[in-house]
Formats: structure tokens, sequence, C-alpha cells
């Protein structure tokens, strides 16, 4: 699952799609955490897609990452700044790989 305390835990190392990305990264094959707000571990995502069709204010895009093991689509935290803290994307994960920090 991903790491709640990302932020202390990890560094930001440069932004993609307008969100921040959390390292270590190394790609194709490690891809860090992306966003903030709500955030996505890319390296834990298998692109079950329940995010994207659950999200009330389309919060999530679909990224493509060739050469990742996992999954080689990934839901970017695109609209991040849009997120109502419902937590619904939270739930329906079925693999834990996101994170929203209401405070
Ligand atoms: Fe969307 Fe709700 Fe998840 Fe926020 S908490 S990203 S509004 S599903
Ligand atoms: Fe990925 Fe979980 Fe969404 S596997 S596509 S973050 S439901």
């Amino acid at each position: 699952a991903i790491d709640p305390n990302f932020e202390q835990n990890r560094e930001k190392v440069g932004e993609e799609n307008g969100v921040a990305v959390w390292g270590p990264v190394d790609p194709p094959e490690k891809l860090g955490i992306h966003g903030t707000h709500v955030a996505v571990d890319f390296d834990i995502c298998l692109a079950d897609g329940a995010c994207l069709e659950d999200c009330p204010v389309d919060v999530f895009t679909w990224v493509d990452t060739p050469g990742h093991p996992e999954s080689e689509l990934k839901a970017e935290p695109t609209h991040e700044d849009q997120c109502i803290d419902c937590m619904l994307c939270v739930d329906v994960c079925p693999v834990d790989a996101i994170d929203v920090d209401p405070g």
C-alpha cells in the first residue's frame, strides 16, 4: 500500500502533468508517487481504473507508462485541486495505491 507519510519519507523530485512527483524514480521501472493532496503510488497502481470511474469530480486522467512492470497505464491525479475528499477512490482501489489527505 501507499505510504501515507510519503511527504516526510520521500523527496519531491519534480513535476509531471502538473502534479508533484515524490521519488525515488528510475524510469521506466520506478515512477514514484504522483500528486500531494491526492497521491497515487505509480509503482503500486496496476491500472484497475475504479478510481477513474468512481471519482465524482474526475480528478484522475490515464497516462501511458510503457515499460513499467505493474501496468503500462497509470491514474494521474491531474485535477487533485478539485478533490472533495469523499474518499471513494481510496476505498475502491484494489491495491491501496491512493492516499487522500483532507488535512
Ligand atoms: Fe475523487 Fe473523492 Fe478520490 Fe477526491 S477523494 S480524488 S473527490 S474519489
Ligand atoms: Fe490504479 Fe488503483 Fe486507480 S490500481 S487505476 S489507482 S483504482
